[in-house]
């Protein structure tokens, strides 16, 4: 049990991210109806996921999450499913062949449907609208009733999560894997209506995985107070504006007990900045005493905008960033205990570069992403191969 919370204490906070929703009863009536629909993800589950993370905090097991930067109504499909599927198996089985620890596998699908945004407007020529947050919003198209939040649209996100997340039950038992789920806790509405209680815990069905992404995770956030009364495995994005202050004050609120496995720090600072930046937090978490598992995120400070216009991020310095992060963790005595990365089994030309090179020219070709550009299968095998050559060295050297 957790002090003075419940699952809908956040709204007493500051939520930024949030769609307005021009029906406020609509609103409520899904809210209600989603509230009564059964939990997506098993608790006991959960819990399995969480003491897997807290082997990998000790460095016994290694945290691999891949998938969609915002899923889609669009790209959901058998053969998607099965691709990325298959695409973070096979990254998995490079990972542990190399380094001989247990692989824990999530995938950010089966809910990852809701996107923080820079702006809450979107304006073309002279026409202003609300910007685009993510299928389970609103739509993508540049038309005033596309873009109206309709809260309808969580019950299409969470047939779809349904789905997946059986298609994923059948495929995990047939390769003897288990592929866990995560996703940004970002629209609170759907996460607070698929909370639901165990023994004297609650736990946010919607994934086995949460995560606050690195716009709302500061102090007074809605987003911490609904994250802090979950028993969910929980990360917490680290950008460059994160400082040690508020980074301990955070984990006291969000892991005030201390619990194996609770914590995920997921550093995306950009390859620019990684080893100027991470150093101090490394180092402040260290000498707090507070357990966590270090992930790397090496897309979300990497973006640029190509000379075509097209949002991309250059493979190169993913690799840099992933690089770095294997130098600077050991150096502080912490170990480098998981990836996060932003991939798809299809086969897209959204980031450049590569052995088999996407160049900018390439971009349109197969640019199919609703927010963030995303590796495509050979690159997202090329990236596991550097993981592979980094990790075991990296292990030894912790131990
Ligand atoms: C994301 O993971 O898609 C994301 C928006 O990340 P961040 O919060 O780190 O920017
Ligand atoms: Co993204």
């Amino acid at each position: 049990m957790v002090e003075d919370w419940s699952p809908a204490s956040w709204r007493e906070h500051e939520a930024r991210q949030q769609p307005v929703y021009a029906d406020a009863a609509a609103l409520q009536s899904a809210e209600a109806e989603l509230a009564s629909y059964p939990a997506l993800v098993e608790p006991l589950e959960t819990d399995a996921l969480k003491a897997a993370i807290a082997d990998a905090q000790q460095g016994r097991a290694f945290l691999l999450q891949g998938g969609d930067c915002a899923e889609s109504f669009a790209e959901f499909s058998p053969a998607n499913i099965d691709a990325s599927f298959r695409l973070i198996m096979n990254m998995g089985g490079k990972l542990a062949a190399a380094s001989g620890l247990p692989i824990v596998k999530t995938a950010r699908m089966a809910g990852q449907f809701a996107k923080p945004r820079s702006r809450d407007e979107e304006v073309k020529d002279g026409v202003a609208l609300p910007i685009y947050r993510g299928d389970i919003v609103n739509g993508i198209g540049f038309d005033a009733a596309a873009r109206a939040p309709d809260p309808s649209r969580m019950f299409r996100a969470y047939a779809q999560a349904y789905a997946t997340l059986s298609r994923f039950a059948e495929l995990g038992e047939a390769a003897g894997e288990r592929l866990y789920t995560c996703h940004e806790a970002l629209l609170l509405p759907y996460e607070q209506a698929l909370t639901r209680k165990a023994g004297d815990q609650s736990y946010d069905t919607s994934a086995h995985f949460l995560w606050i992404g690195d716009r709302t995770r500061f102090l007074g956030s809605a987003h911490v107070e609904f994250a802090r009364g979950f028993a969910n495995p929980l990360g917490l994005k680290c950008g460059p504006s994160l400082t040690p202050d508020l980074l301990l004050r955070l984990l006291d609120v969000l892991d005030p007990e201390r619990q194996p496995g609770r914590i995920t720090l997921i550093s995306r600072m950009g390859a620019e900045d990684v080893r100027k930046k991470l150093p101090p937090l490394v180092r402040a978490v260290q000498a707090s005493g507070h357990l966590v598992l270090w992930s790397c995120d090496p897309m979300h400070g990497n973006t640029v905008k190509a000379a075509n216009g097209y949002k991309t991020r250059p493979f190169s310095r993913i690799l840099d960033e992933v690089r770095y992060f294997f130098e600077v963790t050991p150096a502080e005595g912490a170990i480098p205990g998981g990836i996060h990365v932003e991939m798809t089994g299809q086969n897209v030309t959204e980031c450049t570069g590569g052995t088999v090179p996407v160049t900018e020219q390439d971009l349109g070709d197969r640019y199919h992403t609703h927010c963030d550009p995303r590796l495509n299968p050979a690159q997202a095998m090329e990236l596991a191969e550097l993981v592979a050559e980094l990790l075991p060295r990296s292990q030894s050297k912790a131990a």
